[in-house]
């Protein structure tokens, strides 16, 4: 395929800032996950070209071939964040030139309202904070700055939460209202955002924005026994809470398992970010239900729920963000017995998706895992995911010892 890739060249000598801060997790597999992780480097490098300026977005069932976005997606970054990975690691030009062409996209998205929803932390954090992160340019500050401003003023009294999903003109009345009274276990993702802009700005009302929509996402969100509810729909007119649900798990009281995935790794983030105690010890109690109920190749099916008598798709993405989720929270533990138990956890879960689900070594896939399941209701499983690719490349990494990312 001919090169789509042209002007905004740079060359240079590598990123200002690589992540050698190595904190050694306890795990009996570096050599494999070394190795592995030179794999996904020379993968991601031989897919430049083959990609151009397009952002995979799913594949066909069992195919090792990727959909690509077309505007108006939420995993538009995720082909970005493993390019900037992958900067991060070699500080070659060509892996921050590739993230950089797709400026112009991503800057469509700011000036786009109706585009704007919970996602715009997956969009920015991956690209803009990435590039800020790892070049200081001070462009990509401006605009993950701008991200955040869009996203905290999605708060709106009296709803206690960021706003996730926008109502549109074709939605009926009830389904409208359920739009916007529902917080959703995936906006938990975004609030890292928040706390890099109150960080990089000194303006604390984005810490306490997202202070305020974690709070609200452990107390509704996650239940008693430490499974979680994929949605919970609160009056949109008091904020009282109403009901928990679900939208892509097995049922309304089931576990979806990239929900659990979503909140374990933000809450660990965001305890790094803020020091505060509950979110460790909620991604802890949520990583013990995990412990739990794993089975013994170490990666879950797409809810923990599921009755015997329903397909149990692997669901890899929530395999890879659980691992990387689980490597962080070992992070949040350091020196305490606590950091060998979660390290050792995320160790089972990574080695399972080394073992049988790696498909990064096979010249004809573009992806770096197969066997997700994007949506098993709507038919979406046996899927390569680019969120599952960004989060295990960003797992395999956590377990050779890198502990700064993009968050
Ligand atoms: N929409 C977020 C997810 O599928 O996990």
């Amino acid at each position: 395929m001919e090169n789509t890739l042209s002007g905004d060249i740079e060359s240079d000598k590598g990123p200002s800032y690589i992540a050698l801060d190595l904190y050694q997790p306890p795990t009996a597999h570096y050599q494999a996950y070394s190795e592995a992780l030179n794999r996904v480097v020379d993968k991601v490098e031989s897919l430049i070209q083959v990609f151009g300026l397009r952002n995979p977005r799913i594949s066909k069932p069992g195919s090792l071939e990727y959909t690509f976005c077309t505007p108006d997606e939420w995993v538009a970054s995720f082909w970005p964040g493993q390019l900037w990975l992958a900067y991060s690691l070699t500080g070659k030009a060509q892996f921050k030139n590739s993230a950089r062409m797709r400026r112009e996209y991503f800057k469509t998205v700011l000036e786009t309202p109706a585009w704007h929803d919970h996602d715009l932390g997956f969009l920015f954090i991956l690209t803009a904070v990435a590039d800020y992160k790892l070049t200081g340019d001070e462009s990509a500050r401006e605009t993950a700055i701008r991200a955040a401003e869009l996203l905290s003023a999605r708060w709106r009294q009296p709803l206690p939460f960021v706003m996730c999903w926008n109502p549109q003109l074709r939605d009926k009345d009830k389904f409208a209202q359920e739009k916007v009274g529902t917080l959703n276990i995936d906006s938990m993702q975004g609030m890292p955002l928040l706390y890099w802009a109150a960080r990089e700005t000194g303006q604390q009302s984005f810490k306490e924005i997202a202070d305020c929509h974690q709070q609200t996402c452990i107390d509704y969100l996650v239940r008693d026994d430490f499974s979680s509810y994929h949605a919970y729909f609160f009056d949109p007119l008091t904020g009282k809470p109403q009901h928990g649900y679900t939208h892509q798990g097995y049922s309304n009281e089931s576990c979806w398992s990239r929900g659990q995935s979503w909140a374990i790794h933000s809450l660990a983030q965001c305890y790094l970010a803020t020091g505060t105690e509950q979110f460790r010890d909620t991604a802890a109690r949520m990583a013990d239900y995990v412990a739990a109920r794993l089975p013994d190749d170490g990666v879950p099916a797409w809810d923990y729920d599921i009755p015997a008598d329903v397909h149990p798709y692997k669901d890899t993405s929530a395999a890879a963000v659980t691992a990387s989720g689980l490597f962080t929270l070992a992070h949040c533990y350091a020196g305490q017995s606590e950091a060998e138990t979660y390290a050792n956890l995320a160790d089972k879960i990574l080695y399972g998706l080394l073992s049988n689900h790696d498909i990064s070594g096979n010249d004809s896939s573009q992806g770096l895992l197969k066997e997700g399941a994007a949506f098993v209701g709507l038919g979406r499983s046996d899927n390569m995911l680019p969120y599952g690719d960004y989060y295990y490349m960003e797992a395999l990494m956590r377990a050779v010892g890198h502990t700064e990312f993009f968050w």
